[in-house]
């Protein structure tokens, strides 16, 4: 972890330098898809694929009930293309929610477990490790469909807004908002590619890539630790889990990534 603050903050004074047009740009990019594609073979995702679907299936809880019976958006137990649908309005909880905030509310209604603790939980602990499995379980059901998140309800409009101005907001030590690192086509930290994040980055990129199984740290996150861990990177203060202003900012992604196909979950450096 301490690398990675260290590198980006280097990586970021040298960003302005970073142009699409560099000479040994294709060859660097031509190296990294290599990479990525002997990755693929063998993605550790799936362990927890398997694991997320035997929790959904498992009773547990103070209620002894599986979460066969959740409503992810498509009706109850509806698991194919729930997670290219999300975040979305649901009216029990009368909130935008995305997938692993969701998660949360079922294991609270269905299994009667109590989700500001679960809420409360590290990421990769306990009942967290738990809704990650879920949720990497979930996206698994629905790799290869197309993102089409649902605008109909005025809170959905809404939490599209509010992700859009909280991307472009800019504040802490550094004066950065997600656009200084996300808002253009062409950028890369280190090894990492930077998606232009403002528009439709493309098939499997960006908000269609997460959750992601992270070989640095042998750890799988979903879209709550992603972003927990760009706030860090924009030295701003840590969000809390299912915050409404996560949520508003995978609308914003998620919205503006429709129509690109989903390769989650996927795996990174
Ligand atoms: C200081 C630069 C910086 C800032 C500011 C920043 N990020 Fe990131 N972001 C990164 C880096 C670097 C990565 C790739 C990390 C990696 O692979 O290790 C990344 C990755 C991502 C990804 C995954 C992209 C993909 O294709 O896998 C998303 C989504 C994302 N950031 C969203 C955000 C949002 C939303 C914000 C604002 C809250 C934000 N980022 C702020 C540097 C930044």
């Amino acid at each position: 972890m301490k690398t990675t603050v260290l590198g980006c903050a280097a990586a970021v004074l040298g960003l302005a330098a970073l142009g699409p047009a560099m000479g040994q740009d294709r060859s660097a990019a031509e190296g990294i898809a290599e990479y990525r594609k002997m990755l693929e073979d063998g993605n550790p995702a799936e362990l927890y694929e398997a694991k997320g679907e035997a929790l959904w299936k498992q009773k547990r809880g103070p209620k002894n009930a599986s979460l066969e019976r959740c409503d992810l958006g498509k009706g109850p137990g509806v698991v194919k293309g729930a997670f290219v649908e999300l975040p979305r309005y649901f009216p029990d909880t009368q909130r935008v929610q995305d997938l692993e905030s969701r998660l949360v509310s079922c294991m609270e209604m269905l299994q009667g477990l109590n989700g500001a603790e679960i809420a409360k939980t590290p990421f990769g602990r306990g009942e967290m490790a738990n809704v990650t499995a879920l949720a990497t379980w979930i996206a698994a059901e629905s790799r290869g469909m197309r993102f089409n998140l649902p605008q109909s309800h005025p809170e959905e409009r809404k939490s599209y807004e509010i992700g859009k101005r909280v991307f472009f907001y800019r504040g802490g030590t550094h004066d950065f908002s997600c656009a200084a690192c996300h808002g253009e086509d062409g950028k890369r930290i280190r090894l990492q590619d930077l998606p232009n994040l403002t528009k439709n980055p493309g098939d499997g990129v960006g908000f269609a890539a997460w959750p992601a199984y992270r070989v640095s740290n042998g750890q799988m996150w979903g879209m709550q630790l992603r972003l927990n861990d760009c706030y860090r990177q924009q030295r701003f203060p840590y969000p809390h889990f299912g915050s409404d202003v996560t949520i508003a900012l995978s609308t914003y992604m998620g919205v503006n990534a429709k129509g690109a196909q989903s390769i989650a979950p996927s795996i990174k450096r």
